[in-house]
């Protein structure tokens, strides 16, 4: 199930990172800003305990947070996301799964992985800021299973229907957050209208 963050603070943002004139200062730090507000929504459905805290004035009956969290950037892209989650959960531990999609069969492949113990038994939140065929986040979520992840959740900024298709039929269990939900993938496989080559705006590898 995937669920937009339809909040104008958001939206807002948005309007500014999918500009094709945003260089990559701006797109960096606005992707750290939307993902703290995304993240924020996804992470609302965590396991909580209950606890007591003394208050100076009397004891107060309070929750927190009771799972260990694991955020996973897929690389490069994610890493882009990553101070953004950090900052609103800055105990959480980070994997990293590197993956790129084959510029010509659009298919992901896996050349780096790395997680904290933690994956099995905790909740790990999968981050890339683009969710376009969903290839890529099939498979990261795919190799977290392989090795014992059984609660995931996605966090992205921009996805399309298609991948929210194919990650959902691939893995149901998995819910999907986004900042935006686009039209359609286009010949080359990117989300259109998108924002582009994500890497490349956020690390300035482009021209
Ligand atoms: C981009 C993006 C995702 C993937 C999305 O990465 O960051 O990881 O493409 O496409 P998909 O849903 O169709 O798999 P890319 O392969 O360009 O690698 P990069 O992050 O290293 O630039
Ligand atoms: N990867 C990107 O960076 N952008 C897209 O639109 C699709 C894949």
């Amino acid at each position: 199930m995937a669920e937009l963050i339809d909040h104008p603070c958001v939206q807002h943002k948005l309007a500014i990172i999918r500009a094709a004139d945003t260089g990559h200062k701006r797109f960096r730090e606005l992707s750290t800003e939307i993902t703290k507000f995304v993240c924020y929504e996804a992470l609302k459905n965590i396991k909580t305990k209950q606890v007591t805290v003394e208050t100076p004035v009397a004891a107060a009956s309070c929750r927190k947070i009771d799972t260990d969290i694991v955020v996973i950037p897929i690389l490069r892209a994610g890493v882009g996301m990553l101070e953004g989650i950090l900052e609103l959960v800055p105990t959480a531990r980070v994997g990293f799964v590197g993956l790129y999609r084959d510029e010509v069969t659009k298919l992901p492949v896996t050349y780096y992985e790395r997680y904290p113990p933690q994956i099995e038994g905790g909740t790990c939140i999968v981050i890339d800021p683009m969710l376009a065929t969903g290839g890529s986040t099939a498979a990261a979520i795919d190799l977290l299973k392989a090795k014992g992840a059984d609660n995931v959740v996605v966090v992205c900024i921009v996805t399309c229907p298609e991948g929210i298709e194919l990650v959902e039929s691939a893995h149901p269990d998995v819910r999907i957050y986004a900042a935006a939900i686009d039209e359609k993938l286009n010949e080359k496989k990117y989300i259109v209208p998108g924002l582009g080559d994500a890497g490349d705006r956020l690390f300035g590898t482009s021209h």
